[in-house]
C-alpha cells in the first residue's frame, strides 16, 4: 500500500491562494492518484489532518501497516514540525516529500525543509503535478 499524507491547510485547495496552489481540489488529486494506483495493480490510501499529533500517529500506524512508500505533502509543518520529521527518520519505506508550489521561490521562512534530510526526495512546484511526478518515481522504487 502507498499512504499518502496531506497536512493542513491542504483541505482547501481549489479555493485557497489559487494563484500559487491551483484550482485542483484536494479529492481531485487524491482520486487522480487513486486511478494511477489502481491502474498500476497497487493500493492507495490518502490522509489530510490540520493537526500534527494526527499526522504522527498515521506515520506511526504505518511502521506497523504494510506500507510500501509514503508520500507527504507537510504543508506548513514543512518548515518547523521536528515531531514529523522524526517520525518519518523512524520509516523504513522511501518517503517523497511534496509541495504544489517552488519553496524556494517564495518567502524565505519557506526555503528551509526540516523534512528534507530524512525523506527519499523531494518535488517541488508543478501544481498537482508535483504529487503525479511522486507517485511515478513511488511506483519505480517499489515495482
Ligand atoms: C506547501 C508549501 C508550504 O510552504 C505551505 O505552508 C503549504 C503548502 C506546498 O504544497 O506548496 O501549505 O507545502
Amino acid at each position: 500500500m502507498i499512504l499518502v499524507l496531506h497536512g493542513p491547510n491542504l483541505n482547501l485547495l481549489g479555493t485557497r491562494e489559487p494563484d500559487v496552489y491551483g484550482l485542483q481540489t484536494l479529492a481531485d488529486i487524491n482520486e487522480e492518484l487513486k486511478k494511477i494506483a489502481t491502474e498500476n495493480d497497487v493500493e492507495l490510501e490518502t490522509f489530510q489532518s490540520n493537526s500534527e499529533g494526527d499526522l504522527v500517529d498515521r506515520i506511526q500506524q504505518s511502521i506497523a501497516e504494510e506500507v510500501e512508500a509514503i508520500i507527504i505533502n507537510p504543508a506548513a509543518y514543512t518548515h518547523y514540525s521536528i515531531a514529523i520529521r522524526d517520525a518519518l527518520a523512524a520509516v523504513e519505506v522511501p518517503i517523497i516529500e511534496v509541495h504544489l508550489s517552488n519553496i524556494y521561490q517564495r518567502e524565505e521562512f519557506r526555503h528551509k525543509s526540516v523534512i528534507s534530510p530524512v525523506v527519499t526526495g523531494q518535488i517541488a512546484g508543478f501544481g498537482a503535478g508535483s504529487y503525479i511526478l511522486a507517485l511515478q518515481q513511488v511506483l519505480r522504487l517499489i515495482g
